[in-house]
């Protein structure tokens, strides 16, 4: 039997390696809030969920990418933060192995020295062997298992060929697990990946029928099945990001979900800041079984297949309840748009209309980040009704803008409406051919209807 643990992003935050970004010279637009916030994660979640892990015993745990929060001011901080996080993570007391990810250095960029020094040197460790890159292959009991580098698939055209070569040898062996930093199906941050990557990887796992695909990257806790080459592949995310005690949104409830529902089956999907999990993954001859665990609420989803078959959710969370009944005035606490995008950086020029009421400017909207939103005066639920309109202008800066919701917060929860579409103005991200994305001129009046109930 084999026993391993997969944990997705970490972003351990060393704050004496972040001084330019905390003194107000953040090199993002949300480098500050994302800092912040998993300084807060690093001290109040990363060490219960170490200690959780430990206690399940793995026989080894690999972590797909973002090990740190990064960007830090120097190499000589990138170093320390790397450092500090590895001592961390290997108080789970297993071997520890690494997929990269864009916050832990990408080879010749600024401040990735640290990559040479600290990162690869670890998963030698682990392997056995010295490696000089981010890819590699290794056997344990009946099951291959291949670790890929998307950071730099697409200008090393060796890997292609080493995850080729890896998926043929996996023939061999009665399982084939493969893992990465990034999703090869985007399901709630459209494009949120490389495109190359993912169509290559996508359908190379259904031609050669690997056992199941892991991530993170979105910080989102998906589990779901999609169909390549006619073979169903679990894409099992994860990220141990997260405030254990904030209720979980489902995604479903706030975006669109991308994947085609005749290729894909999703057996939960949360947005991320909420349920930090992680994967523990039991095999047992030709049976598989993947436990999705939740800190401090135990396995919270599982699914299970043999070699071959297509897998089962044998277990799924609990649906989260959704309020569909407008409340009172004075129960209503806040009133907010939520809105998603990438590339609108120019706040100033769009005005939003609820209702054909002007309600404030659109916010910048990058990486389909789930935080961003316009605050609406409580005063204006007056205004909102079952059936509402949002309207605004096609900024020309190229750019994607959707994802509206209308949440009215109560104290017994949030009340959403049905979220947007994704409107987009470019033709740049054409290639994903993303069937719930739809293209609108610059200077295009939008309007879109939000449905309470
Ligand atoms: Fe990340």
């Amino acid at each position: 039997m084999i026993k391993f643990a997969v944990m997705g992003d970490m972003h351990y935050v060393q704050p004496r390696c972040h001084q330019n970004t905390l003194n107000g010279k953040p090199s993002g637009i949300t480098e500050l809030a994302d800092t912040t916030r998993n300084y807060w994660m690093t001290r109040n979640t990363l060490p219960d969920v170490i200690s959780r892990i430990k206690a399940l015993n793995p026989d080894f745990v690999i972590q797909t990418g973002d090990l740190v929060q990064g960007h830090c001011d120097s190499q000589e901080q990138s170093s320390l933060e790397m450092r500090e996080a590895q001592e961390l993570i290997s108080k789970i007391g297993s071997k520890i192995y690494y997929a990269m990810g864009t916050h832990d250095g990408v080879p010749g960029a600024k401040n990735s020295a640290h990559l040479y020094d600290l990162v690869y040197p670890a998963i030698g460790r682990a392997l056995g062997y010295p490696v000089s890159n981010g890819y590699y292959k290794f056997l344990s009991g009946n099951s291959l298992f291949i670790v890929l580098d998307y950071t730099t698939y697409s200008r090393d055209l060796n890997q292609r060929e080493f995850l080729l070569e890896a998926l043929a040898e996996g023939k061999n062996h009665q399982h084939v697990f493969v893992f990465a930093h990034p999703p090869v199906v985007p399901v709630a941050r459209p494009f949120f990946t490389d495109y190359k990557f993912a169509s290559d990887v996508g359908e190379l796992l259904g031609q050669y029928h690997a056992d199941a695909y892991f991530c993170g990257h979105t910080h989102n806790q998906i589990a779901s099945l999609h169909l390549f080459n006619d073979n169903w592949i679990p894409q099992l995310k994860s990220s141990v990001l997260g405030y254990p005690d904030i209720p979980p949104a489902e995604a479903g409830n706030i975006r669109v979900l991308l994947p085609d529902p005749a290729a894909s089956e999703i057996g939960w999907a949360y947005m991320e800041d909420s349920a930090p999990g992680w994967w523990f993954v039991t095999v047992n001859g030709s049976y598989v079984q993947a436990d999705w665990h939740v800190l401090h609420k135990g396995v919270m989803g599982a699914l299970s297949w043999r070699s071959g078959e297509k897998p089962v959710f044998v277990k799924k969370p609990p649906a989260v309840r959704r309020f569909t009944t407008m409340p009172a005035a004075f129960d209503i606490k806040k009133i907010r748009l939520r809105a998603a995008g990438s590339g609108f950086i120019d706040s100033d020029n769009v005005q939003i209309f609820i209702n054909d009421k002007p309600v404030g400017n659109l916010p910048y909207l990058e990486y389909f980040d789930c935080r961003q939103y316009l605050e609406i005066d409580t005063a204006f639920c007056s205004e909102l009704s079952n059936v509402n309109t949002v309207k605004f202008t096609m900024p020309s800066v190229p750019c994607c803008i959707g994802g509206f919701v209308i949440e009215i917060q109560t104290d017994i929860g949030w009340l959403r409406s049905e979220p947007s579409a994704f409107y987009v103005n470019t033709s740049k991200w054409d290639q994903w051919n993303e069937r719930t994305i739809k293209h609108v001129g610059k200077g295009e009046d939008i309007i879109a209807n939000l449905i309470i109930s």
